[in-house]
């Protein structure tokens, strides 16, 4: 892959809020992992942890927990974002993973000071990775509360991840469902080059 195509790969990824029910492969969520794992990660510590969940109820279940946390009272004007209205602002939202079929947790210590630029890192990987297939993808926040209920501390426990690690993020997997999102023009003004 040339750096056109690299860039054009970044352009076109886009947070997908809708997914069919048609389940990814297996392989294509083992190729996604992989790409995370092989993220930046802080002083070469390698510490995050990565669990996909290959199971659409599962995926569903643990959707409903990551929404039952999120407080929209800590939003500017109770919507994510001003510029591109999401189903995320429907209040009647019942899961926060939008019926994707598979999800990726990414696990990092909670107090590490790295410890979420690690994950989203990886996060970040693997979506491009997962455009590179031709899936869609998302990431999600949230991670730290979702799994504070003993439904979620039983996951936790039943996936064996080390004591004092948290959900930092997710990354949601599967197919889209309907038309592409446009892509919303950058910012002027962000870039400066300097010398
Ligand atoms: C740190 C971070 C947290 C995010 N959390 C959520 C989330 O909880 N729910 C969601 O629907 N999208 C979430 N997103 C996706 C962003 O909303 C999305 O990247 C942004 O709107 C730009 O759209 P694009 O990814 O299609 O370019 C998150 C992205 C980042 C980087």
């Amino acid at each position: 892959m040339d750096s056109t195509e690299l860039l054009n790969l970044m352009r076109e990824r886009r947070s997908i809020r809708k997914y069919q029910e048609r389940q990814i492969s297996r392989e294509d969520m083992e190729k996604v992992i992989e790409a995370g794992i092989w993220a930046p990660n802080a002083g070469g510590g390698q510490r995050s942890v990565i669990v996909g969940v290959h199971d659409e109820k599962l995926a569903e279940a643990i959707g409903k927990l990551n929404i039952a946390h999120f407080d929209r009272s800590s939003l500017a004007g109770s919507y994510v974002s001003h510029e591109q209205p999401s189903i995320i602002d429907d209040p009647t939202l019942r899961s926060g993973f939008y019926g994707a079929p598979s999800v990726c947790v990414v696990f990092a210590p909670a107090n590490f000071l790295y410890s979420i630029p690690d994950a989203f890192c990886c996060a970040e990987n693997m979506v491009l990775m997962a455009q590179s297939l031709g899936l869609a993808s998302c990431i999600i926040a949230r991670g730290e509360e979702t799994f504070l209920s003993d439904e979620g501390q039983r996951l936790i426990a039943q996936w064996d991840i080390p004591q004092g690690y948290i959900a930092r993020c997710f990354v949601l997997l599967g197919y889209l469902d309907g038309p592409a999102p446009s892509p919303k023009p950058r910012h002027e003004g962000r870039v400066r080059i300097a010398g």
